[in-house]
């Protein structure tokens, strides 16, 4: 499974922490920036992140910058991106399991590092239910087609 990554400044120590712990599960997963502190605007990182995940080329993404909040409202921008800020592993096992989440956004000013790597692997072995929520996805890619 291929997870793309990336990051604003304000995300640059998390997904660092976020990284490793991907490594140490052995995926394979791209880091698609930022690499410095440097300010940089956390729309173009989204986007490269989400349309990696709505081609179909990355699994999941991962997306961290001061909130979460600004990476997941671009990366919903994104048709097929159904991304969701999580700040507790309950909030992300329910994005997988209910909302089929494929992208995970974090927060470093908002959750420390030990939760997020917690978070990280509860949305990773989450599956998605299906069932009476596939329908419910369904029309969510409804709402992205219409006109
Ligand atoms: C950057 O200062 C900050 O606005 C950004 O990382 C993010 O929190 C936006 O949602």
């Amino acid at each position: 499974m291929r997870l793309a990554i990336a990051s604003d400044h304000a995300g640059l120590e998390l997904k660092a922490e976020l990284l490793e712990a991907g490594r140490a599960r052995s995926l394979q997963i791209e880091d698609l920036g930022t690499y410095n502190n440097d300010s940089v605007d956390y729309p173009d990182f989204a986007s490269k992140v989400a349309r990696l995940v709505a081609s179909g080329a990355a699994g999941f993404g991962v997306l961290v910058c001061g909130t979460g909040i600004g990476m997941s409202i671009v990366a919903n921008k994104h048709r097929g991106v159904r991304a969701a800020v999580c700040r507790s592993e309950f909030e992300a096992r329910m994005a997988r399991a209910h909302n089929d989440a494929n992208v995970l956004c974090l927060g470093q000013r908002v959750t420390g590092p030990g939760l997020a790597r917690s978070i990280l692997e509860a949305f990773l072995d989450t599956p998605f239910e299906g069932g009476r929520h596939q329908k419910r996805i369904q029309k969510i890619r409804d709402v992205e087609s219409a006109p």
